[in-house]
């Protein structure tokens, strides 16, 4: 079935303007956001991260990485992940915990490490240490994340030059053994646009490694893209088509759209919101896709302009916390998809086409 469901915002009322509580009402299970430590003190930024019918998940930004968790052999170090994970506890918000094996911001330790039965043991010391320590907190872990290069070969990290894939096996299953209920992900960047060397080669990893009982339930699509030139809602519904064959769930993880060249104007302000319409009307159309986090909400803490210099206004809200047209496009989509009730749970088909004129 297609459909195009045409809700303007001016013919319903007054809606209410909050991303967790309608993607919920649309058949989705979260709407979330990263959140990094040096935030938390800025009570603008809390008062919309810790609104719960905004953002019904969070995920620490930094907090959890190997770095900060254990920057050396055996001091285990939780003051920042605990920060974020204490905000959601206080509101109810579910937090999305990222990430357990990862070649960057890696300690320079680990990186030392070369043999195939240490590497296994550092790995499953850190693996139990850190789930064990959020234990029935995390509704999901990205358990390793940024596995493969883009033209498809496994990235040549420590973990990997010790132990070949058996690293990414091995993790999953600490994983699983540490905290049974957790959904386990593989999480990457540059598999959103189907089909791509990197994807065709992380479902054939996915498949090796399941082989070898890693328990994966899920893959997340980072979703860092740049506005004008982002893959589109088809080129994600296929690729999520796959990933569905592989794993129980899938999610955007990451999402930020970000602006080549600034200072922009209205019309990239408005193609900034059809490409974030994209990412979620692929998400609400395919069954299996129970939500969508994104990079931080506002301009004011986005890594964007320090990763790429130049590039920015990736995020829904501005520097000055006034929400963009982005968010109003995803408001308008998330609200028609759910007057029109095309999901009834985020695991349930059919899925329709949902258009919202915004
Ligand atoms: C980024 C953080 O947002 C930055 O603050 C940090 O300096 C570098 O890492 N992919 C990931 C995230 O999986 O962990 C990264 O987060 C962004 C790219």
């Amino acid at each position: 079935m297609k459909g195009h469901f045409l809700l303007p915002l001016s013919f319903c009322g007054a809606v209410t303007a909050q991303l967790d509580k309608l993607a919920k009402e649309a058949g989705l299970l979260y709407f979330g956001t990263a959140v990094d430590n040096p935030s938390l003190n800025n009570q603008n930024y809390l008062r919309i991260a810790r609104d719960p019918a905004e953002f019904g998940s969070l995920t620490p930004a930094n907090g959890q990485k190997w770095s900060s968790t254990q920057p050396s052999q055996g001091r285990f170090t939780y003051g920042s992940g605990d920060a974020i994970a204490h905000v959601a506890r206080q509101t109810g918000q579910q937090l999305r915990c990222h990430t357990l094996i990862w070649y960057n911001q890696l300690p320079g330790w680990v990186g030392s490490v070369y043999s195939r039965d240490q590497m296994q043991q550092i790995i499953t010391t850190h693996i139990q240490n850190v789930v064990g320590h959020y234990k029935g907190r995390c509704y999901a872990w990205d358990v390793v994340n940024e596995a493969m290069e883009d033209d498809g070969r496994y990235r040549n990290n420590p973990m990997y030059r010790a132990m070949g894939v058996d690293y990414i096996t091995h993790s999953f299953k600490i994983a699983q053994q540490t905290d049974p209920a957790a959904r386990l992900y593989y999480n990457d960047f540059n598999i959103e646009r189907c089909c791509n060397a990197k994807i065709n080669a992380t479902i054939a990893m996915i498949r090796t490694v399941k082989a070898a009982g890693a328990p994966v339930h899920g893959i997340g699509m980072q979703g860092h893209s740049r506005v004008g030139m982002s893959p589109s809602k088809r080129e994600m519904k296929e690729t999520m088509a796959r990933f569905s064959e592989l794993v129980d769930e899938v999610a955007f993880t990451e999402v930020d759209i970000r602006h080549t060249k600034l200072p922009i104007g209205t019309a990239e302000r408005e193609q900034q919101g059809r490409d974030y319409m994209e990412v979620v009307g692929a998400c609400l159309e395919t069954p299996k896709c129970v939500g969508i986090t994104v990079w931080d909400f506002t301009d004011q803490y986005s890594w964007i302009p320090q990763q790429y210099p130049g590039e920015g206004e990736a995020c829904l809200w501005d520097r000055n916390y006034n929400q963009k047209p982005a968010y109003h496009s995803i408001v308008g989509l998330l609200h028609s998809a759910a007057s029109a009730g095309l999901r009834a749970s985020a695991t349930q088909a059919p899925i329709a086409t949902v258009t919202a004129a915004v």
